[in-house]
């Protein structure tokens, strides 16, 4: 897990994966007084890139020399408004913290960075700042003040850094900033305070170190004619002052990117062209100084080798070379009144110039920072609320101890005082709050040691004080054995001389002294502690110094400095005095910690050295942090965030607890079995006294939730299911709702229209005998469609069947002309089917229709039997076949018809059979006899001249033969043919006339008798049958039957 990646994972979550990340937080390690198992977690946290590791609320980082993508915008506002013990430890997160306790409690803070050179406070501070810097609002004034706070690094640093064999970036000061914020948690204004400026790097770099960056960035990146106008060449080997570490040039370090970024920043916070060059030219004026040698004049005096760079360098600060030179080489007392000046010889003159060099530098750096302070004053008036932040040396110890590491540790020591007081205040006052009672903690309390450097009188620095101003020949020795004999019962001192043990004293040099920080044992050698702590520079110096042309130089000389008589604070006093400030200001404010470590010395990533960082654990006082915090319980959290996490452990807070946080909680240790020892229940946190049983909490967790996960699983499925299930059910619901919607429409659309039908159709009834109109059209099309449509399913099917369907009113013209057409069509069809016999067959019916009907009343009675050929019975066809057809016929003639009849003498009348044959030329009447056939009349067709018949029932039948005939053949044929209506047509038929045909219209008819003489045949109805009878009269009376 990177970093980045873990960044926003609930602390307690990562505890899931100690065993590969370690716990974030130290107090959670089970053996916590062990500094392995301690080094250890923060080992296996390191090799997974993971720099941040807690102590309680203090944030120990471990340098990682890579980037790690920790510092994002991203991550940055990720880190923003959330709860200090959500997200894994950061130094975003500990600022967050800090910032909101400020803006919500209106309460001041601090955050105290302390650590080795080179373990990453000045990366952690500049982050810390940016993270303040980005919580501003942007406008416009706000933007201003921001980039203003932003910038001070920059200048700072260039001023105030140095490439050291420790860190390419190391800073040579200690720094303070407090930033303003109004009540809105804007940042209005800062200000910073410096501490021990390590001047002497001025003067003097070790092999492999540099001189502060500025003098290297001037150089590199100042244009040509600023250079020029400075009287400077570019490289740094010309000067003596940048050459002496041998080591101008660093890989990884733009001097000439740097420049720029300094003049920004000069431009940024206001300084005026004029301040500009006044800084310029007295950082060249250093350079010029640095290159002036003494030696030996014939009075073994001290004379300048060259006086160019006097010349240059007095050129710059504004003075008189003259004035300049011979104040590096003379020194004026003042003892009584008297006033004396004596030269110097090289030495004392190379030491007066270092110092002026040291001397100018230091003041001008705190110029730039009081310059810096009025850049960044608020012009805002209301309370504000101050956020400071400490970026101080931690404990150092070399194998060379001086005076700057006694300075460095002491500070260190009181910063630890400050932390255990303001822990155990802060325990304690947590303990109260929480209503739980405060168990005593054992804790180191370096006040001892404190003491034993700053009391009055007694204390280190006082008797370095007494002996820096003792008349006499005070030296570094006899400072040592003054200690000897104040401090040799100390618990915390001691030296070669006061070691009561030999195997002791054999390890102690004679010039050292040692002291039993809380850290550990430092040794210090006494050389150079009256010098330093004198911090001479000569009257003469700070003179011409006050007379300058320069604005800063005669401003940080001020003259009044020299007309004060008293003696100057010695510099371990003055610096005791800054950390007493120092001290007042932080005890005021609620701390945070951020512990810098630096994991190897090799500027390595990837690389823990566990030496090295035990060293560092020692001396940061890690265990005893742990300890203290320990002392009580282990963890602590508010019953929301723990109740959030582990109420799926017990069944009265799962899934939801009810009631108040506190009782869910009482629940679920309840339910876990806790022991009562090993937790309190305060008033908003839960206290647990050892790891052990939060990792038991943990581990039942991480068991329960793969259970739950599974329940969630299973759970989601069924709601997903339900939900798809729902949404096919709304779904079918809804295509049902619409379709029953649109059938109802459509049914609607349907009754509307059935409505319109019926409505047209009652109206075309109602108007069904008007002529055709819009109305009634529709109506009648459909009462003639209907009609056609019966029609033709009772078509008859035969001609003989004469029924017809009725039709209404607008149909009778066409069902007329369709029965007409119908019958056509059926008779023409009948007709087609018939064979040639039949269709003789009907011609003659036909013919005897036109010939009978509605004349004779018989009639009707033909009309049902067809017309035959022959109606002889067999025996007289037979005899007609053979007598007849061969003997008898006229050859030539075929024969047509034969039939019985009776023939009535013409006179007397008296009846008698014969047979009569109709041939296609001749009427044959033949007499059958004794199987023979006798001949008795043939008339010619032609000579046929009518055919008479009665209107009545009977079959009477008179042939008219020509009157010149009816001798011969003795008249006309008086017969009773019976079938006389078919035997009247065959003859008719035959002989193609009609015109023979005489239906009488009176009651008689008259014939030809043989003589000529005409007869009387009476017609006459009313008999049940017909009779033909001779009258009285001896007329033939026909009486025709019904
Ligand atoms: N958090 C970090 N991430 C990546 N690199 C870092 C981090 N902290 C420090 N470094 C690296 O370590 C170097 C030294 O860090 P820094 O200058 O902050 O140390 P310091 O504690 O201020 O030392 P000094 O006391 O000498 O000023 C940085 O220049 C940078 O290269
Ligand atoms: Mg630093």
């Amino acid at each position: 897990m990177s970093g980045g990646h873990q960044a926003l994972v609930r602390m307690e979550s990562v505890l899931e994966d100690r065993e590969r990340y370690g716990v974030p937080d130290a107090i959670l390690l089970e053996d916590y007084q062990n500094e392995a198992v301690f080094i250890d977690n923060l080992k296996k946290r390191y090799h997974e890139n993971v720099i941040y590791t807690y102590i309680g609320q203090v944030l120990v980082s471990v340098n990682p020399y890579k980037d790690l993508g920790l510092y994002t915008d991203a991550l940055l506002e990720k880190y923003r408004n959330v709860n200090f013990y959500e997200v894994p430890p950061h130094v975003f997160a500990i600022t967050e913290n800090a910032y909101r306790t400020m803006t919500s409690e209106v309460t001041d803070h601090c955050i105290l960075i302390s650590g080795e050179s080179g373990a990453g406070k000045t990366e952690a501070s500049k982050q810390v700042l940016r993270f303040l810097a980005a919580t501003s609002l942007h406008r416009r004034e706000i933007d201003r003040v921001r980039d203003r706070l932003l910038q001070s690094n920059p200048l700072l640093e260039a001023f105030g850094n140095a490439k050291t064999n420790r860190n390419d970036n190391s800073s040579r000061f200690g720094k303070y900033m407090d930033i303003e914020f109004n009540f809105k948690g804007d940042p209005v204004g800062g200000h910073i305070l410096n501490y021990l400026l390590e001047k002497s790097r001025v003067v003097h770099q070790e092999h492999g170190e540099r001189n502060f960056h500025v003098f290297y960035q001037l150089l590199a990146g100042a244009p040509d004619d600023l250079l020029a106008k400075l009287n400077l060449v570019r490289d740094p080997s010309n000067y003596f002052y940048l050459k002496q570490g041998d080591s101008s040039h660093v890989g990884g370090i733009n001097d000439r990117g740097c420049f720029e970024a300094v003049d920004y920043a000069l431009d940024i916070l206001n300084f005026s062209t004029e301040e500009q060059e006044a800084i310029w030219g007295v950082i060249a004026a250093i350079l010029h100084l640095g290159n002036v040698t003494f030696t030996e004049d014939d009075n073994r005096n001290a004379k300048v080798v060259d006086d160019q760079p006097v010349k240059e360098c007095s050129k710059l600060i504004g003075c008189e070379p003259a004035q300049l030179l011979k104040a590096l080489t003379h020194r004026t007392i003042e003892a009584r009144g008297d006033v004396v000046t004596s030269p110097l010889n090289p030495d004392q003159a190379g030491y007066a110039r270092d110092a002026l060099a040291k001397s100018v530098y230091e003041r001008i750096f705190n110029w730039l920072v009081g310059r810096l302070n009025l850049s960044l004053t608020s012009n805002e008036i209301g309370r504000k609320t101050l956020l400071g932040i400490l970026d101080i040396y931690g404990f150092e110890i070399f194998d060379r101890n001086g005076f700057e590491q006694f300075c460095i540790n002491y500070c260190n020591e009181k910063l630890q005082q400050v932390f255990i007081e303001l822990t155990l205040k802060s325990e304690q006052e947590e303990y109260k709050r929480e209503g739980i009672e405060w168990e005593p903690v054992k804790f180191f309390d370096n006040k001892i040691i404190c003491d034993l450097v700053e009391e009055k009188h007694k204390g280190i620095i006082s008797l370095l004080d007494e002996e820096c101003l003792r008349p006499g020949d005070a030296n570094d020795l006899t400072f040592l054995s003054k200690m000897d004999s104040h401090l040799s019962n100390h618990d915390h001192y001691f030296s070669y001389e006061t070691a009561k043990n030999n195997k002791v004293k054999k390890t102690i040099n004679k010039d050292e002294f040692r002291l039993r920080h809380y850290a550990g044992e430092v040794a210090y050698r006494v050389q150079g502690f009256l010098d330093k702590n004198n911090d001479l520079l000569f009257r003469d110096l700070k003179h011409t110094m006050s007379q300058a042309s320069n604005i800063i130089a005669k401003s940080v000389f001020p003259r009044e400095e020299l007309q004060n008589k008293k003696r100057p604070e010695t510099a371990a006093t003055q610096f005791k005095q800054s950390l007493g400030n120092l001290m007042e200001i932080l005890m005021i404010k609620e701390p945070s910690y951020i512990r810098c470590i630096k994991p190897n010395d090799e500027k390595r990533s990837c690389n823990f050295n566990f030496e090295r960082v035990s060293h560092q654990v020692k001396y940061l006082g890690l265990i005893e942090n742990l300890r203290v915090r320990r002392a009580g319980f282990a963890y602590r959290r508010l019953y929301e965030i723990f109740l959030a996490r582990y109420k799926s452990l017990c069944p009265a807070t799962w899934p939801k607890y009810p009631g108040p946080a506190k009782d869910g909680v009482k629940a679920i240790v309840d339910h876990l079995g806790y022991h009562p020892e090993d937790y309190r229940m305060g008033e908003t946190k839960l206290f647990i006294r050892l790891p052990k049983t939060l990792f038991f909490t943990e581990d039942r967790f991480q068991m329960r939730k793969a259970e739950l996960a599974t329940m969630i699983q299973a759970k989601w499925k069924a709601f997903m299911y339900q939900r798809r299930y729902q949404k096919m059910r709304d779904s079918v619901t809804r295509i049902a709702k619409h379709w029953r919607r649109i059938k109802a429409q459509r049914l609607l659309a349907r009754r509307k229209w059935a409505v319109g039908i019926v409505r047209a159709f009652i109206k075309g009834f109602i108007t069904r005998n008007e002529p055709v109109n819009p109305i009634n059209e529709r109506f009648q099309q459909l009462v003639k469609c209907e009609f056609l449509l019966r029609l033709s399913k009772s078509l008859p099917s035969n001609l003989l069947d004469t029924k017809w369907p009725p039709s209404p009113a607008p149909c009778n013209e066409a069902s007329n002309i369709l029965h007409g057409m119908y019958r056509t069509y059926m008779a023409r069809r009948y007709v087609k089917a018939l064979t040639p016999e039949k269709r003789s067959m009907f011609e003659e019916k036909v013919l005897a229709e036109q010939l009978f009907k509605g004349q004779k009343t018989s009639y009707m009675d033909s009309l049902p039997h067809w017309f035959m050929t022959s109606r002889l019975t067999p025996e007289d066809e037979s005899l007609r076949k053979t007598a007849f057809e061969d003997i008898i016929k006229t050859p030539g003639e075929k024969t047509k018809y034969c039939i019985p009849c009776t023939k009535y003498d013409r006179h007397g009348y008296k009846p008698r059979d014969r047979l009569l044959i109709l041939t296609s030329g001749a009427l044959y009447l033949l007499e059958a006899k004794e199987n023979k056939l006798k001949q008795k009349h043939r008339f010619s067709l032609k000579e046929v001249q009518g055919l008479h018949v009665s209107p009545n029932t009977d079959n009477l039948l008179l042939v008219q033969i020509p009157v010149e005939n009816a001798k011969r053949d003795k008249g006309d044929l008086i017969l009773n043919v019976p079938n006389v209506i078919e035997a009247v047509t065959k003859m008719i038929s035959i002989s193609d006339n009609s015109e023979v045909l005489k239906i009488a219209e009176t009651e008689t008819i008259g014939h030809t008798m043989k003589n000529g003489k005409q007869g009387t045949i009476l017609l006459g109805t009313g008999s049940s049958i017909t009779t033909i009878d001779k009258n009285k009269e001896g007329k033939l009376a026909v009486i025709a039957g019904h």
